[in-house]
């Protein structure tokens, strides 16, 4: 059974609205590890508009399962990687004006800057993941620039608004995990993933992980963060 990595940003977007301290994203973590939860992940944006530098910090010190920290390859986010050493780091690319990640992280343009930066992190004890589309030259250059993990994004398949869009979609993820997973990396998977469009991706062999956010996020809003996560983990088995 894939695992699943539970991402609270959004339990963060709501405490930001009022910019006072509740809903708070670390209990919500715990909620959901406690539910069953593999792993917790944030993501730490450039302008701060959800996740703070202190949840991660906090984050750190509660995680009992695994924490992965999202964020944009850039001087200031390492130096942050380095100091809190998340258990894994999943590199995207980042832009302000997105309201969410747009697109996977272009490896193959950027081999050389990237390969400095994983080998800063990997030294540094913590193992990094590619956030990238189902494409084999992005994952033969997350190979090239040292990544540990490709997380395939899933956006196109769970935008699809046909059946044949979405048969193509997810026989690109397919294909993209059985070749990173051949070469040698391992495959997760996230983007868009719900209640209604998670299981033909759980049922991807190579795919180990699933990271979810909006739609437990979403759920949990309804029926409480333990019921979020163990209807989703029901879907998954
Ligand atoms: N994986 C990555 C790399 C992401 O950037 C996001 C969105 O923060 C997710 C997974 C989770 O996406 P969603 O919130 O649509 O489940």
């Amino acid at each position: 059974m894939a695992r699943l990595a539970v991402n609270v940003d959004h339990v963060a977007n709501v405490r930001q609205a009022r910019g006072i301290d509740i809903p708070d994203p670390v209990m919500a973590a715990m909620l959901a590890e406690l539910a069953g939860a593999h792993g917790i992940v944030v993501h730490l944006r450039e302008d701060r508009r959800h996740i703070q530098e202190r949840d991660v910090e906090l984050l750190r010190l509660v995680v009992k399962t695994k924490l992965n920290l999202e964020m944009a390859a850039t001087r200031e986010m390492i130096d942050i990687a380095k100091r809190i050493k998340p258990d894994v780091v999943t590199l995207v690319p980042e832009r302000r004006e997105e309201l969410t990640t747009e697109g996977g992280l272009d490896v193959k343009g950027n081999v050389k800057d990237l390969e400095g930066k994983i080998s800063q992190l990997r030294e540094a004890g913590v193992v990094v993941s590619t956030f990238i589309d189902p494409d084999i030259n992005q994952i033969k250059a997350a190979i090239d620039a040292g990544a540990q993990i490709v997380e395939i994004h899933t956006g196109a398949y769970a935008e699809a608004k046909d059946e044949t869009t979405r048969k193509i979609e997810i026989d690109k993820i397919v294909k993209a995990a059985a070749f990173a997973s051949k070469a040698g990396l391992k495959v997760s998977a996230g983007h868009g993933l719900n209640y209604r469009n998670v299981e033909p991706i759980a049922a991807i062999q190579e795919i180990e992980e699933m990271s979810i956010g909006h739609s437990i996020v979403a759920r949990a809003i309804m029926v409480g963060m333990v019921e979020a996560v163990r209807e989703m983990l029901r879907l998954i088995r």
